[in-house]
């Protein structure tokens, strides 16, 4: 697997030390508040699971699955939820748990989608930003690192299924894609 990398784009290391300093001010921003996190399988589970550890406040989590991608590498534009919310979100105060924001198509119909069901709030945290991608106007309150206009995988994101289980973000090598 690790043959198909042809860089390493963030380090396991400097990983750590943003997700711990994301959650520092989580931290500090949701003090005494009902908060949920909502990770978006499956890119999200490596940095929900790093996250959550750095949290030291209340929360609860949930699990929602949607696919925009299919094996393809560029958004078709379409979302479907494969899986819902278990528990209601009324009052409750959401914080969305992302890998990577492209497009923003996703998100923004999560993001309408969790408003519609009575939220207090909804925001996002997002590990990365493509801006190059977007397509839609999207704001997320917390930013990991933004990327450029390449397609990453690892520490969660995968292609076609694989490298989610990598530790770090990288660059597959083109030959891959063929
Ligand atoms: P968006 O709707 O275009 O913003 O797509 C967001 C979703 O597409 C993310 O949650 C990822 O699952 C996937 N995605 C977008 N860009 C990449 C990438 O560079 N590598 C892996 N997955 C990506
Ligand atoms: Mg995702």
């Amino acid at each position: 697997m690790e043959n198909d990398i042809k860089k390493i784009l963030i380090s396991e290391n400097d990983i750590q030390n943003r997700v711990k300093k994301l959650a520092d001010e989580i931290n500090r921003d949701y003090k005494d508040k009902d908060l949920l996190l909502v990770c978006i399988l499956k890119g999200s589970i490596m940095f929900m699971g790093d996250l959550m550890k750095y949290i030291n406040i209340y929360a609860k989590v949930e699990f929602m699955s949607v696919s925009s991608y299919g094996n393809s590498t560029v958004s078709t534009g379409s979302v479907r939820i494969l899986k819902d919310l278990d528990m209601s979100i009324e009052n409750k105060e959401i914080l969305i748990v992302e890998d990577i924001i492209d497009t923003g198509i996703t998100l923004k119909y999560v993001c309408n989608y969790l408003k519609g069901k009575g939220a207090n709030s909804v925001e996002i945290v997002t590990l990365l930003d493509k801006p190059s991608g977007r397509k839609v106007d999207i704001k997320s309150k917390y930013v990991g690192f933004e990327v450029g206009n390449e397609f990453v995988i690892g520490y969660g994101l995968d292609f076609a299924e694989r490298y989610r289980n990598l530790p770090y973000i990288g660059v597959l090598n083109e030959s891959m894609y063929k």
